[in-house]
């Protein structure tokens, strides 16, 4: 297959590509290198002659049109976002533009690629999106494909809107889309400014490792390499205009993650000190959603997607990445904002 990867560069984009390459098909990268963009991140395979790279920004439709005429795709994997909450609370202008009205230009785009095509029933529009979109859950229950929109961020919000864009194009036009929402990611190639890294690199370097509130927070952690394996199957095996939710089975508070991340670098790479020394408590971020879980049975059940990793596996091959790729993470930290407290609100 003939995949064009929209935000490619990026943490999830970049394993999709990479795992989309293994796999044997052809593809695309058309990212617009934004500061959470890098190319390192697809490196490995930059040289195949399966991939392209395409800069540019998912609101150009001009080149939109161009890149569809040129490469004509047989599916379309949306993943370009602004996905830091906290830069959404900071600047919420950059999350409508690239989420919303980006979708939207995309959506159009492709929509009029796929009627040059023909319509072809196989062509698909795989909008990856976010857990985030449901909201906050109490201390029980899961999030289902049928669970109630309630986002609460910008960054939730918007993406919540391009989910409904998506959905409304299937319903209007007939375009064959799928969608598929994920729980938080960690691993290789994460982006410096997100908690994962943050714990690592600040442990490393004897900084005070921030936790915001109490640490009371519960996400259900995925390995982005198990994300990347499950988007595959979406496209690959999704039912036309269906959605999945995909997550780790892993729930676990913030505070709780820190510390084995902590605990993994006290074996790894021992400090004179125990490393959760470090965790300093922190003011909360406003409306920090108290907790995310998903229910990834239909996944499971219709596609038999189950990730490949436990927890505890995937934050040793993560710690393990970070310790090797001091070079790649350095040059990020240099970035603007990266390593500064976000989201506090005016
Ligand atoms: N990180 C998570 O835990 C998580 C969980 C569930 C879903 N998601 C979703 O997965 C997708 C990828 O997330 P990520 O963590 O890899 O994000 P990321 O910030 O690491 O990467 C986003 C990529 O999109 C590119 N991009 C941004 N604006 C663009 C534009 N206007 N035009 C073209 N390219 C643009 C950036 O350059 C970057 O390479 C997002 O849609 C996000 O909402 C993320």
């Amino acid at each position: 297959m003939k995949i064009l990867v929209t935000g490619g560069a990026g943490f999830i984009g970049s394993a999709v590509v990479r795992h989309a390459i293994a796999q044997g098909h052809r593809v695309v990268n058309l990212d617009a290198l934004t500061y959470a963009a890098c190319l390192d991140n697809v490196a490995s395979v930059a040289d195949h002659p399966d991939y392209a790279f395409v800069q540019a920004n998912i609101r150009d439709r001009a080149t939109l049109d161009n890149v569809l005429a040129t490469h004509a795709p047989d599916a379309v994997m949306h993943l370009a976002a602004e996905s830091h909450v906290d830069r959404s609370i900071d600047g919420p202008s950059a999350f409508i533009e690239t989420n919303i009205t980006g979708t939207y230009t995309l959506l159009e785009a492709t929509r009029a690629y796929w009627t040059t095509q023909g319509k072809p029933d196989h062509f698909r529009f795989h909008h990856v999106s976010t857990d985030e979109v449901f909201g906050s859950l109490g201390a029980t229950g899961l999030f289902t494909e049928d669970s109630p929109y309630d986002p609460r961020s910008p960054y939730s919000a918007s993406k919540a809107a391009s989910d409904h864009l998506v959905r409304a194009w299937a319903e209007t036009y007939g375009l064959p889309v799928v969608l598929s929402n994920c729980s938080n990611n960690y691993g290789p190639f994460h982006f410096p400014e997100k908690l994962v890294p943050v714990v690592i690199l600040n442990a490393l370097a004897g900084k005070p490792i921030p936790i915001y509130g109490a640490g009371e927070n519960v996400r259900d952690w995925l390995y982005v390499e198990d994300h990347a394996e499950a988007l595959l199957a979406v496209l690959a095996k999704g039912a036309q205009g269906r959605s999945y939710n995909i997550g780790g089975h892993n729930e676990v508070r913030n505070i709780d993650l820190v510390r084995m991340i902590c605990a993994l670098l006290d074996e790894m790479r021992p400090g004179a000190a125990p490393y959760a020394n470090l965790i300093e408590f922190v003011t909360d971020r406003p409306g920090h959603d108290a907790r995310y879980a998903i229910d990834a049975s239909r996944i499971g059940d219709e596609l038999g997607w189950v990730p490949s990793v436990t927890l505890e596996e995937g934050l040793r091959k993560t710690v393990a990445w970070y310790l090797e790729n001091e070079t790649w993470w350095r040059a990020l930290q240099a970035r603007p904002g990266v390593g500064a407290r976000l989201g506090l609100g005016a």
